[in-house]
């Protein structure tokens, strides 16, 4: 275990076996540390139990079983933007928290000012449903399916919300005078972001960062630290943290998650993050370059929908050129489901098939295999599109393997959707 790690398990175990005594539910409990992952506090109850460092009633009390107050939470019926995919690294505000933040972006600004959110698509979505008393607010989004979801929504102003990967694409020429930025919270994105926001506001702006609570992970204070010396070389002055007044809803995916980690019922709302607060300070152009992401689960990927559910695959430019080989999914994990949600997690690197619940898979041609989904997802005939597509040899040679990816692909939808309904559970 290294330092960070050490120093990570004392600090939260201290916490915890602070707070306990004063905790009434399992939900209490994961809330006095803000951001801690509800395996982990199982985990830390379980060993200060064990220690006697609290005492029988209290352990019994907040066992996650224990929880009262509420279904295990399926997806909530908001159809207006996709169901969030892991590779998106999307937690979605719960209501109270977009309303909060908006609240903030109107208080900050007069009519004629510009507002920015930055990855906040749900954000947009309020501001959109809102009064807009003259001001414009402007969101930039990498994913393609919520940009389109959110422009094909009534009141929304189509050319206000831009597809725009901030890793790579241009910005737009835009002056704020507020930046909300929510990015996957990893320490590149975060610098990504904020360099964004430096280039995208007004010398005098205020930029709002959502960023993980303190029992995320290890090592997020010194992360904070080092992101804000970031922010200074961009133009930007820290003047402010509010821990833990963020609120997230738990996507289909974490929830898939804790339930393979056998934690039902853990109820929504317990993610929390904390919002930092920065001025821009100048207007001059020695601002560093853009900052680069690197990640296990790179590459290009593709993505098919049905009812909902979002299936996406991992190849390259190589792939369409070579003759595609066996499209079977090929298990990585037990379950299929991937139990965590942490990019830490190495198997990650192995996935080429990714579904909205957090299944992942190995397959030696992602792209056939993804031409037989969407075959599926348009009932039409599957040999007849493989043929159409890629010729007749492909099935000549590999019929069985077609047809067997045929038949993982239909159960895996049903799998997923039953999943959906249920809040995480499979069954
Ligand atoms: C952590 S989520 C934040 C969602 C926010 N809490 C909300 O409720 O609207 C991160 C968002 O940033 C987007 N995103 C991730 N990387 C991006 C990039 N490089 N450029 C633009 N958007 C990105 C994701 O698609 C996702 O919508």
């Amino acid at each position: 275990m290294s330092s960070e790690e050490h120093v990570y398990q004392a600090t939260i175990s201290a916490m915890l076996a602070h707070h306990a005594p004063h905790c009434a539910t399992f939900l209490d409990a994961l809330r006095s540390v803000p951001g801690l992952y509800p395996t982990e506090v199982v985990k830390v109850l379980e060993s200060l139990a064990a220690r006697q460092l609290i005492d029988a009633a209290t352990f019994l009390r907040l066992r996650p079983t224990s929880f009262a107050g509420g279904a295990p939470g399926a997806h909530r019926n908001d159809t207006s933007l996709p169901i969030p995919h892991p590779l998106d690294y999307d937690w979605r505000f719960e209501d109270d928290t977009a309303r909060e933040l908006l609240q903030r972006c109107v208080r900050a600004t007069q009519a004629g000012d510009t507002v920015v959110f930055l990855g906040t698509p749900s954000l947009f979505r309020e501001a959109a449903s809102s009064s807009q008393d003259g001001r414009a607010f402007y969101l930039l989004e990498r994913s393609e399916e919520t940009v389109s979801a959110l422009r094909s929504m009534e009141h929304v102003h189509a050319g206000r919300v831009m597809r725009c990967d901030l890793a790579r694409d241009d910005l737009p020429l835009l002056e704020a005078k507020v930046v909300v930025a929510d990015p996957p919270w990893y320490a590149s994105d975060t610098r990504l972001f904020l360099w964004a926001a430096a280039r995208l506001s007004r010398p005098g702006a205020e930029i709002l960062l959502a960023q993980p609570s303190i029992g995320t992970r290890p090592g997020v204070l010194a992360e904070r630290e080092a992101i804000q010396r970031w922010a200074r070389e961009c133009g930007l002055e820290p003047h402010g943290i509010t821990t833990g007044n963020l609120g997230y809803t738990s996507p289909p995916f974490e929830r898939s998650a804790l339930v393979a980690g056998g934690l039902e019922g853990v109820p929504d709302g317990w993610r929390r993050g904390d919002l930092v607060e920065f001025r821009r300070t100048r207007q001059d152009t020695l601002s560093p370059n853009r900052p680069e992401i690197t990640r296990q689960e790179a590459g290009a990927w593709a993505e098919v929908t049905h009812h909902g559910t979002r299936i996406r695959f991992k190849y390259d430019a190589e792939d369409s050129r070579t003759a595609p080989a066996d499209p079977r999914l090929l298990p990585l994990v037990e379950g299929d489901v991937l139990r965590t949600v942490s990019l830490r997690d190495p198997v990650r690197a192995k996935a080429s098939v990714w579904t909205s619940g957090n299944r992942i898979f190995f397959c030696r041609s992602p792209l056939l295999l993804k031409v037989i989904t969407e075959a599926i997802t348009r009932s039409a005939d599957v040999e007849a599109t493989v043929i159409a597509r890629f010729g007749p040899d492909v099935c000549r040679s590999g019929l069985a393997n077609i047809r067997t990816a045929e038949g993982q692909v239909r159960e895996l939808l049903a799998l997923e959707s039953r999943t959906l309904l249920s809040g995480g559970r499979a069954g």
